[in-house]
């Protein structure tokens, strides 16, 4: 056993110390230099150390560290909430704070029940999310994701009103369709669902927009998103969406739901919006969800200790302004289309099914056969992950079961918006030399 107390979730894992973190690099105790094509866990969208970041956080510590939020508002809070609400979809107009994804999504689930039940359905109390998807790590938001092997352990605690609908993924498509010509049958088994539960027991649908770890940036059509919003409005069910990755311009737009011109009802956000400088997360919801609870009751019955926290708040406000003046979303977008063009280049192995991505969140898909898809039996994409860090380069590997919820992997390369050409150069020749060291280790043919 290790000498020390800190439970990690690799318990006997040596994990190097890190010291500091400057632009795309993270530097360890060793003086080991790592470039961070990861953000983190697509996170840190500005990169490490702006100084303007840790600045604005201590100007709010000097003022005051914490107030409770349902006691003092602050004006940090008020002001990162409007300005939220102005790079948010038209229609969207008030924000709920807490801590992280995890919250967000749990916090998403009630405000969509509770929305119902004011506005006069009760009996609206199940949600219907999709396989393959990935909301967070508490109770609530595990049995609403679609992870087999995070799932399993604890479905025995699961709420038994969530149900799950295959993910729409053209490449792997569960109907055998392809894009073109289908006529969105993932979309219509949504209605299907809805139909056999009982339209008046549907309380929300919540979706990945762009997916995340699970799957990597598996992008819908605009057909299935137009759909999936058409058939919510017909049976009064929330489209909610799940932007705890993709909101604040990873996807090359403020939300990944831009590129669609949909507004949802409730939007789930985390990560890019702290940027990793500080935790925080929440709910943006509708105009029309705030208007009816505040003509019933008044009131959410819900709440966290650190909602709307002054320093998170400080820190969050200080990364969007960052995001704003630094043309960052922009960036993402341009930054996107270049590295995705450059990974092209590892179509020629055969280990390489598919590669994807919009804006900054990429994926890279792996397959032990490119003509029929079959997923490899392994994790090739962890693997990948692990040769790359030895060498310095941070970069996700996938959990297994991106293909059927059993096997299939893709690596997902979200890096900060900051990177340039010439990293992306880098991170792609490094990939060439993991694909061909994991496909020899595993005795995987590959002639140059
Ligand atoms: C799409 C999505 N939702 C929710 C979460 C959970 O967020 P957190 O780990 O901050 O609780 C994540 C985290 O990876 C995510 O990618």
């Amino acid at each position: 056993m290790k000498n020390e107390n800190v439970l990690y979730s690799v318990i006997e894992k040596e994990y190097p110390e890190v010291d500091h973190g400057e632009g795309m690099y993270i530097y360890d105790k060793n003086g080991k230099k790592y470039l961070d094509c990861a953000a983190g866990i697509g996170v840190v969208n500005i990169g490490h150390g702006v100084k303007e970041i840790t600045a604005r956080m201590a100007e709010q510590a000097d003022k005051v560290c914490f107030v409770y939020g349902g006691t003092f508002t602050s004006a940090v809070r008020r002001n990162l909430a409007r300005k939220i609400i102005d790079v948010a979809p038209e229609g969207m107009d008030k924000v709920f704070l807490c801590s992280g994804g995890s919250e967000a999504m749990e916090s998403l689930m009630k405000i969509a029940r509770q929305y119902q039940i004011e506005a006069g359905r009760s009996t609206k109390h199940k949600i219907i999310a999709r396989w393959q998807s990935y909301h967070g790590n508490t109770i609530g938001t595990l049995a609403l994701g679609g992870r087999p092997s995070w799932r399993e352990k604890y479905e025995e605690y699961f709420p038994k009103n969530i149900m799950h609908i295959p993910p729409c993924n053209c490449y792997r498509c569960p109907y055998g369709l392809s894009e073109g010509t289908c006529r969105t049958q993932c979309a219509q088994e949504l209605e299907r669902v809805i139909k056999y539960e009982g339209a008046d027991t549907v309380a929300a649908f919540v979706m990945e927009p762009v997916t995340g770890t699970t799957s990597a940036a598996v992008i819908p059509p605009a057909k299935y998103m137009k759909k999936v919003r058409e058939i919510c409005d017909r049976y009064n069910v929330l489209f909610c969406v799940d932007e705890v990755i993709t909101g604040f311009g990873r996807t090359g737009k403020n939300f990944a739901v831009d590129h669609y011109g949909i507004t949802p009802d409730l939007i789930g956000f985390a990560k890019g919006l702290g940027s990793g400088y500080v935790p925080i997360g929440g709910v943006i919801v509708s105009r029309k969800i705030v208007d009816t609870i505040a003509a019933g009751t008044g009131s959410l019955t819900h709440s966290f200790t650190f909602s709307g926290n002054p320093i998170a708040c400080a820190g969050a406000e200080a990364v969007l302004d960052y995001i704003n003046s630094n043309g960052l979303v922009e960036k993402s977008r341009s930054m996107g289309e270049v590295f995705l063009k450059k990974l092209e280049v590892l179509n020629k192995y055969p280990v390489v099914g598919d590669i994807r991505g919009l804006g900054l969140l990429l994926g890279v898909e792996f397959v032990r056969d490119k003509s029929t898809k079959e997923p490899l039996d392994f994790n090739f994409s962890a693997e990948i992950s692990s040769y790359c860090f030895e060498r310095g380069i941070m970069i996700t590997g996938g959990v297994l079961g991106s293909a059927d919820g059993v096997n299939g992997d893709a690596l997902q390369i979200a890096p900060p918006f900051i990177i340039t050409e010439e990293q992306i150069d880098t991170v792609v020749s490094m990939l060439e030399s993991a694909i061909e060291f994991v496909m020899q280790k595993h005795g995987i043919e590959y002639k140059a």
